[in-house]
């Protein structure tokens, strides 16, 4: 049967396949635009994404809506979500089993999706969805085709708030994300 955004949500709300379910708060699903031309994909929920059950409303996120802004998005315009769905203690990295047990939910919801475009924030999630051994400070702002669908990683918000040195060149790569999207999803821009 074909999947659809009710039954992933249904079987996704109760998820107890790795331990991050039994300190959750909240299991961070997703929001924005279930049909956007454009996914941003973080890391995990911090402790204000797990108290509220939404991705990037703590620090990280005022800077993520501040980006989105700048080349003139919003959160109604995109589809966001994280490679975990649920808090990692102290916020450490997800481990392997983790991220393992939970990528496919998130494989489920850009195949619903279905972007041509996906932004991934930092690291983690580059690792993940373009490459096991993408080097963030070296690869930032580069385009891969991933499955079909042109693919670039930024630097994660948090990064850009412990080290502003960083913020000029996400810039550039922000400006080159909104090119992108005129030449490919130009209707995104067109009811502005
Ligand atoms: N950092 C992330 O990677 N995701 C969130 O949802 C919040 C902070």
């Amino acid at each position: 049967m074909a999947d659809s955004w009710e039954k992933l949500k249904a079987e996704c709300s109760g998820c107890a396949r790795c331990p991050l379910g039994d300190t959750r708060r909240n299991l961070v699903f997703g929001t924005g635009n279930e049909h956007a031309h454009v996914m941003f994909i973080g890391e995990g929920p911090g402790e204000q994404e797990d108290l509220q059950g939404v991705p990037f409303v703590g620090p990280a996120g005022k800077l993520l809506d501040d980006m989105l802004e700048m080349i003139d998005l919003d959160r109604s315009k995109v589809y966001i979500a994280n490679i975990v769905k649920c808090r990692p203690p102290r916020n450490r990295d997800p481990q392997p089993d983790e991220k393992a047990a939970c990528i496919q939910w998130l494989r489920r919801q850009i195949a619903l999706v279905d972007p041509e475009i996906i932004v991934c924030l930092g690291r983690i999630s580059a690792m993940e969805l373009i490459r096991e051994n993408f080097r963030i400070t070296r690869e930032h702002g580069l385009w891969y085709t991933v499955d079909g669908r042109a693919t670039t990683a930024i630097y994660h918000p948090s990064a850009l708030l412990r080290d502003v040195s960083k913020r000029p060149e996400t810039f550039a790569d922000l400006r080159a994300i909104r090119q992108q999207i005129r030449a490919i999803c130009p209707e995104v821009y067109e009811h502005a």
